[in-house]
């Protein structure tokens, strides 16, 4: 099987690692020369509006696929001109635009954060008026890692937000006061087959995922809850591929935040922590085979290195420790690569975490 990519990041990369023991070859296209998957496959660097580098991307693919949600949708309809992608280009549509989303969850009757749009500075302070604040003022597009995105306490916060984003389509959701965050990955196959992952909780920092908690301790109703969910949304799409759903539990509810139709950061952990990784089900799954199990193997907790590169080598005299490290050039706030640690029960692996943390920052982190 040749299966191309769309995008050429992390996530590239680890489902050419995965699919690469199920015998398959790897293609990817990026406008990104430099990228994580130098060493796992082909690389076409080229702008996503370049039609002829497109058609040559596609020549000999056997199904395609994207790992990245900001990718233009004509690139995406392009390819799929010539073969099969997966998830459908309708599922990346909804997932691009946050009020397209916002709308396309509250049609099927899933609970998110009350929201309206804004296209003006009129608009803001009606929306802020009708949901009350604080309230969180989002890009509608284009938005990941918490970029695109501005927490307005007061009124007073409202000038200044409209300054930092004013001038595309937006989007204000209330704030949420929750007391976690949760998300869950699930992946259908072509015949229509689902598998769940256990439920995971993540922690942000800066709206960048740190840290992820494998499985959550979660309630038999939330979890039921959530599978439908996802089960709505995928049979909706008639969705072939892992998808993600991030969401907000506060009390006994659980609030949709964004889908992602793709393999997730929150993921991660399945390399090593469940029965089949979220990469080598979706590469299964566009495949047209049979998926994997996803129930969980022990206990995870998946740590992301944001910014600078740690000391590997201390890192994995850690029992329980996995380093992935992507090849990327540090920067600020960027993610260069995860750790997952793996133990027989959650404090186990809770306890080998805090070691991993000590060792990525000696000079002391934030707890
Ligand atoms: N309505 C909200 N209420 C509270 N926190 C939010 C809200 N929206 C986003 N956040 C915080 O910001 C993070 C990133 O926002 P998200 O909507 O997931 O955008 P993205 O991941 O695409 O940057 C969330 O995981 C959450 O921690
Ligand atoms: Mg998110």
């Amino acid at each position: 099987m040749n299966v191309g990519v769309l995008g050429a990041g992390q996530l590239g990369r680890m489902l050419a690692l995965a699919g690469h023991g199920l015998g398959m070859r790897f293609s990817f296209f990026d406008p990104n020369p430099d990228s994580p998957v130098r060493d796992v496959g082909e690389l076409t660097a080229a702008d996503y509006s370049d039609s002829v580098a497109l058609e040559r991307f596609t020549e000999g693919l056997d199904v395609a696929t994207y790992e990245f949600e900001s990718i233009p949708v004509e690139a995406v309809e392009a390819v799929a001109k010539r073969v099969p992608v997966f998830p459908s280009v309708q599922a990346l549509k909804v997932s691009q635009d946050r009020v397209l989303e916002k709308r396309c969850f509250q049609h099927m009757s899933i609970r998110t954060a009350p929201c309206r749009d804004v296209a003006s500075r009129g608009d803001l302070d009606k929306a802020a008026h009708e949901i009350g604040l604080p309230a969180v003022l989002k890009t509608r597009r284009l938005g990941y890692d918490g970029k695109g995105q501005v927490v307005i306490r007061d009124e007073n916060g409202l000038a200044d937000a409209w300054e930092k984003l004013g001038g595309v389509p937006l989007i204000l959701e209330q704030f949420i006061e929750f007391d976690r965050e949760l998300s869950i990955i699930g992946a259908r196959s072509r015949s229509g087959e689902i598998v769940f992952y256990p439920m995971v909780e993540n922690e942000h920092r800066e709206g960048i995922l740190s840290r992820s908690v494998a499985p959550a301790d979660v309630g038999e109703t939330k979890v039921r809850a959530a599978r439908e969910y996802v089960r709505r949304i995928m049979s909706s799409f008639d969705y072939v591929g892992v998808l993600a759903l991030e969401m907000f539990e506060s009390g006994e509810k659980l609030i949709a935040n964004e889908i992602a139709p793709r393999v997730h950061n929150s993921g991660h952990w399945t390399i090593e922590g469940a029965e089949t990784s979220q990469f080598e089900n979706h590469v299964r799954a566009i495949c047209g085979r049979e998926l994997g199990g996803a129930g969980a193997v022990g206990h995870s907790v998946m740590l992301n290195v944001l910014g600078t590169v740690p000391d590997v080598a201390r890192i994995e005299g850690i029992a329980g420790a996995h380093v992935h490290m992507y090849g990327k050039a540090p920067a600020p706030r960027r993610k260069l690569g995860h750790v997952t640690v793996t133990g027989h029960d959650a404090a186990e692996a809770r306890d080998r975490a805090a070691s991993v943390l000590r060792a990525m920052a000696p000079e002391g982190v934030p707890a």
